[in-house]
């Protein structure tokens, strides 16, 4: 096989087999195919598109590139949960305990990776003494015991991916709707689960700004997991304002407890309502969703879902009594408030921009080895759609700096009043299924 004829073939528009697939995948990530040829086929691909059997095939050739986790061992239907990415969305930190709660089997891999805050692994360090760094064997181990187990994510999880990515990068062909839904899908099906529930974002924090673009990717990573006999759903959710009112880490983790004691907000409360019906159903362990809702409902009430989490905390080496001593989590040496400049409504919350708010607090980190600050973030006091009176708090600020200007400018910057009354946003757009 030469590279150069199956540009030649993309280019003409014509379908690329799974050999072909298979030996472009291979040949990039052992070195034998040049970025250049690559680079052609990237762009091709970008204008050409793929057909669905295509897709099937990159996703599969990318996920076995590296390491796979074989979740064989772990009795039940895994459902993994995967969000295109948003801002202060602490819906991982609640899902794992509650649905795990409902008898789900939760075997999550998580990263740390770049953003307004770190990621999944990272805000649950935030507890003291919790460790990911655990192997396989561990991994499984706690799964089948307590229902829940967090592993960190292998350095040699889809290297062709990894490759890929940053091709696409520097190449301009990043946004193409087959190359970001096969990219995500490999993730996850070289991470194991059986069944896979997506939280598509959409809107001014989200990777897809419109609705359009965001069901277009739902349902092409639908079809895929689909296709290669993985049970697989979206919901596409509202990231025009962050979820919830915490972003940062250990703000995120109290938020999280909040939300599986009953007391969270009401936008992530019913977001991990929805998507964890959807997980409870896939496994089979409810027969509708209805059924499943409810009993996400009764576990948050009863206290099992916060029982679950104290017992998954400890099982990893954390100190379970953050729960009920929020205190103990990482604190921050400034908290300052944002006063309103006059009364309103709040009309907008620009999401990426209150992230990147965040993000220079020290929340997230800006290179791939840069240090996070677990307790500083930004706290909303107020959502879109909800009254402002001049010098209520719309949000507040936990700095470990006594410099905070240019936080403050771009929080109001990015919270913006109206003198009309203002509905709240819808907060699920939309369900694909197979
Ligand atoms: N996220 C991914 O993991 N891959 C893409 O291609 C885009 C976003
Ligand atoms: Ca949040």
């Amino acid at each position: 096989m030469r590279m150069v004829d199956l540009i030649e073939k993309k280019r003409d528009g014509e379908p690329l087999t799974t050999e072909e697939i298979q030996f472009i995948v291979e040949g990039y990530t052992e070195d034998s195919i040049p970025d250049y040829q690559v680079s052609a086929l990237l762009m091709a691909i970008y204008f050409q598109g793929m057909t669905e059997k295509e897709r099937a095939d990159l996703t599969m050739a990318m996920a076995s590139s590296g390491d796979q986790i074989d979740l064989r061992a772990i009795g039940g239907i895994k459902v993994d949960k995967h969000s295109t990415g948003g801002v202060g969305d602490t819906t991982t930190l609640v899902l794992g305990p509650l649905v795990a709660a409902a008898g789900v089997p939760v075997a999550k891999m998580s990263g740390r990776g770049l953003g307004h805050t770190g990621g999944t692994v990272d805000k649950l360090e935030a507890v003291a003494g919790f460790h990911a760094e655990i192997t396989n064997e561990q991994f499984i181990a706690l799964v089948n015991k307590n229902k829940l187990a967090v592993i960190g994510q292998s350095g040699n999880l889809t290297p062709a991916d990894k490759k890929l990515y940053a091709l696409r990068d520097v190449t301009a062909t990043v946004n193409s709707i087959p190359l970001i839904a096969s990219s995500i899908m490999s993730k996850k099906i070289a991470a194991g689960a059986d069944a896979i529930v997506l939280d598509v974002k959409t809107g001014a924090g989200a990777f897809m700004k419109t609705l359009e673009d965001s069901k277009e990717l739902a349902q092409a990573m639908v079809n895929i997991g689909n296709n290669i006999g993985r049970k697989t759903m979206a919901v596409i959710s509202d990231m025009s304002q962050p979820l919830g009112f915490a972003i940062g880490n250990a703000l995120e983790v109290k938020e999280a407890i909040d939300t599986l004691k009953g007391e969270g907000p009401e936008d992530l409360t019913e977001l991990c309502l929805v998507l964890g019906s959807h997980m409870v159903y896939a496994a089979g362990r409810a027969d509708s969703l209805e059924a499943a809702r409810q009993m996400l409902i009764t576990i948050i009430h009863n206290g099992e879902a916060l029982q679950k989490f104290k017992v998954f905390i400890e099982a990893q080496g954390g100190d379970s009594s953050i729960v009920d001593h929020p205190d103990k989590l990482p604190q921050a040496k400034y908290k300052i408030e944002l006063p309103a400049k006059e009364d309103g409504w709040v009309a907008e919350i620009v999401a990426d921009h209150v992230g990147t708010a965040a993000m220079w607090l020290g929340a997230g980190r800006t290179t791939k080895d840069s240090d996070i600050d677990l307790a500083v973030g930004i706290q909303l006091n107020k959502k879109i759609g909800e009254s402002v009176k001049s010098g209520e708090s719309l949000a507040s600020i936990y700095s470990n700096s006594e410099e905070n200007e240019q936080v403050i400018e771009q929080l109001y910057r990015s919270i913006l009043l109206s003198k009309e009354k203002v509905q709240p946003p819808v907060l699920i757009h939309g369900e694909i299924t197979g």
